[in-house]
């Protein structure tokens, strides 16, 4: 008798450990804390992460496949390098490196939309039976828990905010309000907008229900972004622990550090459901039956191709745009662009 527990409820997954002492970040409490020892604790984990294990130890034991999964050297590094952000900042242009942060905060902030994606009837839409699955609990307190990670939940800050404190302690509060709804008018003009890039509107399977491959579509997009992510978390760590450059006593690379130990349980309570999809079989509304390999190989090899082409480099202009317009003013901006593109790797 398999004595793991697969069924949670919503205030189960919701559930935080008890901390000694909680996350203050430039003065906004945040989500999370420290132990007895120190030890930062993620938000929402207490009973989420041994949900997340749990789902996976039963998938593996159904269907013996390997879990989904993308090695991050699959997208080249962060853009600027750490060496080049370092460079800016002991030229004196900080400017690029404050927008950069506040543009992955405000990323961060859209991930509360999650909370608002549209489930359909799972059970319907599977030939297996799917209760007591990640993706069973994906309504059922998953996704709220990530929109509540990624954006902040009442009065307790999440992502966005830790961010833009990471900022404010490195660079000591450079920005107002008004000068960053202008830095992200001007960089999301450059980039496309939040959330551009191609995609095809034309479901690719047309008998499946149409909200399940949306909701895998955004699964898989949202996965490659977390996964691809840690390339930002080193590089941010690294450039905002440089105290010479930088203020705060490395606090501000620790903030990163405490944001990316709670992207963990969103890569892997995705990568489950999106494998517990593609080891099952997709009932049709025609009644036919479709492969999950089908379905998920098909979506999963478009994504990831977008996510290393197309929004990789939307992203690279972005950013781009962004030290150009600093350099732009300065009588030596272009020698410094020259010397800032040969560091380049
Ligand atoms: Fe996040
Ligand atoms: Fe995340």
């Amino acid at each position: 008798m398999n004595a793991v527990q697969v069924d949670w409820s919503y205030d189960e997954l919701l559930e935080s450990h008890p901390v000694e002492e909680p996350l203050f970040a430039g003065g906004v409490r945040c989500h999370g804390g420290f132990d007895s020892d120190g030890n930062y604790v993620s938000p929402r984990t207490k009973n989420r992460w041994p949900a997340i294990r749990a789902w996976q130890e039963q998938r593996a034991a159904q269907f013996g496949t390997p879990l989904l999964d993308i090695a991050l050297d699959t997208w080249p590094g962060a853009y600027p390098s750490v060496a080049q952000a370092k460079f800016l900042l002991r030229s004196g242009v900080p400017d690029p490196i404050i927008a950069r942060l506040t543009q992955i905060g405000t990323v961060e902030g859209f991930g509360s939309m999650i909370r608002y994606s549209q489930i359909p009837d799972l059970q319907r839409c599977f030939d297996e039976p799917v209760q007591g699955t990640g993706m069973w609990h994906l309504g059922r307190g998953l996704y709220e828990a990530h929109a509540r990670d990624e954006a902040g939940y009442k009065g307790e800050g999440g992502h966005k905010q830790m961010w833009f404190a990471a900022r404010d302690i490195a660079f000591e509060h450079p920005l107002t309000e008004d000068q960053t709804q202008t830095m992200m008018d001007r960089m999301f003009a450059y980039g496309g907008g939040p959330g551009s890039g191609s995609s095809s509107l034309e479901p690719f399977f047309p008998d499946v229900d149409y909200d399940l491959e949306f909701l895998i579509w955004s699964m898989a997009r949202l996965l490659l972004i977390e996964i691809s992510a840690f390339h930002i978390f080193a590089w941010a760590e690294e450039v905002l622990a440089d105290t010479d450059l930088v203020a705060g006593d490395g606090e501000a690379a620790h903030m990163v550090s405490y944001i990316r130990a709670d992207e963990a349980p969103h890569v892997e309570y995705l990568k489950t459901t999106l494998s517990e999809m593609r080891d099952r079989t997709f009932v049709a509304s025609s009644g036919a039956r479709v492969p999950g390999t089908e379905v998920i190989g098909r979506i999963w090899e478009r994504a990831r191709a977008e996510s290393v082409g197309t929004r990789h480099e939307s992203n690279v202009r972005l950013v781009r745009g962004e030290i150009e317009h600093a350099l732009e003013s300065r009588p030596n901006g272009k020698d410094l662009l020259a010397e800032f593109d040969n560091l380049a790797a």
